[in-house]
């Protein structure tokens, strides 16, 4: 996981991570800070695993650390943040050793992970998009009822 850990100490990355917690400081629910890009993580491996899908560890963390990473863009200035993530992913993902195939590959995942066309496909994109929002507890969340999300897309019970 050395290239992974790259990203965590890349001065970009951790730029781009201290503006989101700067907008997220009084955000009750779903903050996308590091808790949430491990849930992602650790989640899509699981499903990887399940799916048999030998989707590389180190791809899929990498993914999961950057899918978000522009979320402060979408503060800003509305920006959405999939587009707003693939602006500032490629040169952290070159910088750290990343091969342009891979790259390819990460950036597809980040730039789908809000597309529900592509939830249940049985791809790296696919278990992403589902690791993602099963990583939401919304069933558990107090500001549950202040929440944008349409009510389908909430996680009202638990699902594996
Ligand atoms: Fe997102
Ligand atoms: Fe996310």
């Amino acid at each position: 996981m050395e290239r992974v850990n790259q990203i965590l100490e890349h001065e970009l990355f951790r730029k781009c991570y201290k503006k989101i917690e700067k907008w997220e400081k009084k955000r009750e629910f779903c903050r996308h800070n590091m808790g949430h890009f491990l849930d992602v993580a650790r989640i899509a491996y699981i499903y990887n695993l399940e799916e048999n899908l030998q989707i590389d560890k180190e791809l899929i963390y990498a993914a999961a650390m950057l899918h978000d990473i522009g979320r402060f863009k979408q503060y800003e200035d509305k920006t959405p943040h999939e587009k707003a993530s693939l602006k500032y992913a490629p040169k952290i993902l070159e910088d750290c050793g990343f091969s342009g195939q891979e790259i390819e590959n990460i950036l597809e995942v980040i730039g789908e992970h809000r597309n529900k066309d592509i939830a249940r496909e049985h791809s790296f994109r696919g278990i992403f998009y589902r690791a993602d929002k099963a990583s939401r507890a919304c069933f558990f969340c107090k500001s549950e009822s202040d929440c944008n999300w349409k009510n389908e897309k909430k996680n009202m019970e638990l699902f594996v």
